[in-house]
């Protein structure tokens, strides 16, 4: 319902849009739509969740960070995602060296428990003044010890370094599988922040809902929940816990091999012949 809010297209690699094109597009919509000195933000999410799994290049992040220097727009970042560690970084953001004015987080800040926060520059979070920001949740005792409990977890239990041995264990697995599976059209991964495109005939621009929804079905009756994405709705995304084991893992893969076995079999096959 908010008025005035621009959409850019996100650079994807794998469907031929770079980065050179979002900031055309960019450009396009400050000559032709609204003036930059009226832009009160952008927002990015360095990696897409919903969308995709794409990560942001960082020459894209870097580019926009001197667009919101150059005409005083806020440069904030959606880590909602990716952030508190599931790239490997605390901060997906950190990848590209850029530094943003704000980011908001939600989701593993506080291992489950609900919370949300907003982190940011001083001059704009002193701003509201005291009672100027509210909400009922907002400062919840429980939900801000779950928070603090879960630093601690994540320095104890290093999981940075964790996050990066779970990514490059899945995306080796995926990249197997990608081999004698034709319908594995890309292999995407940051960290822990992994997913899979499914496409028809391999081909990048012929996306594959209904496998996506087969394989999320066949999985759960093995005893697996995968969630899928993307504006297509054809791809998988693997958020494992950075807490889990490594025999839970590997029982994961397995169930989710099984699964993919289920509905797209004879993959090997359609390959050689194809
Ligand atoms: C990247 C991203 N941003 C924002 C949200 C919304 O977060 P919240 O429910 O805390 O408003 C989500 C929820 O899935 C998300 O994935």
């Amino acid at each position: 319902m908010l008025p005035e809010i621009y959409h850019l297209p996100f650079p994807m690699p794998y469907h031929g849009i770079t980065v050179e094109q979002s900031l055309e597009s960019l450009e396009q919509l400050f000559k032709a739509d609204v003036d930059p000195a009226r832009v009160a933000a952008i927002i990015i999410e360095p990696v897409l969740g919903e969308g995709g799994f794409y990560a942001a290049p960082p020459e894209l992040l870097r580019r926009l960070r001197s667009v919101c220097d150059a005409h005083g727009i806020v440069l904030i970042v959606d880590e909602i995602q990716s952030g508190f560690g599931r790239t490997g970084r605390m901060f997906a953001i950190e990848h590209s060296g850029v530094e943003p004015d704000l980011i908001t987080i939600a989701k593993s800040v506080a291992g489950g428990v609900p919370l949300s926060a907003v982190i940011g520059k001083a001059n704009i979070m002193d701003a509201p003044g005291p009672g100027g920001l509210g909400g009922t949740f907002a400062g919840s005792p429980l939900a801000c010890a779950a928070g603090l409990a879960v630093l601690e977890v994540m320095r104890e239990e290093q999981l940075l370094a964790r996050a990066q041995d779970i990514g490059r264990f899945m995306s080796s697995r995926l990249k197997g599988l990608a081999v004698s599976f034709p319908c594995i059209g890309e292999v995407r991964a940051l960290g822990a922040m992994v997913a899979l495109e499914l496409v028809k005939n391999g081909k990048a621009d012929a996306p594959d809902a209904e496998l996506t929804r087969a394989l999320v079905q066949a999985a759960g009756r093995h005893g697996l929940i995968i969630l899928s994405c993307g504006v297509y709705s054809n791809v998988i995304r693997f958020l494992a816990p950075l807490t889990i084991p490594d025999a839970l893992l590997k029982e994961g893969f397995r169930l989710f091999e099984l699964a993919l076995e289920e509905v797209a079999g004879g993959g090997v096959k359609a390959k050689a012949a194809g």
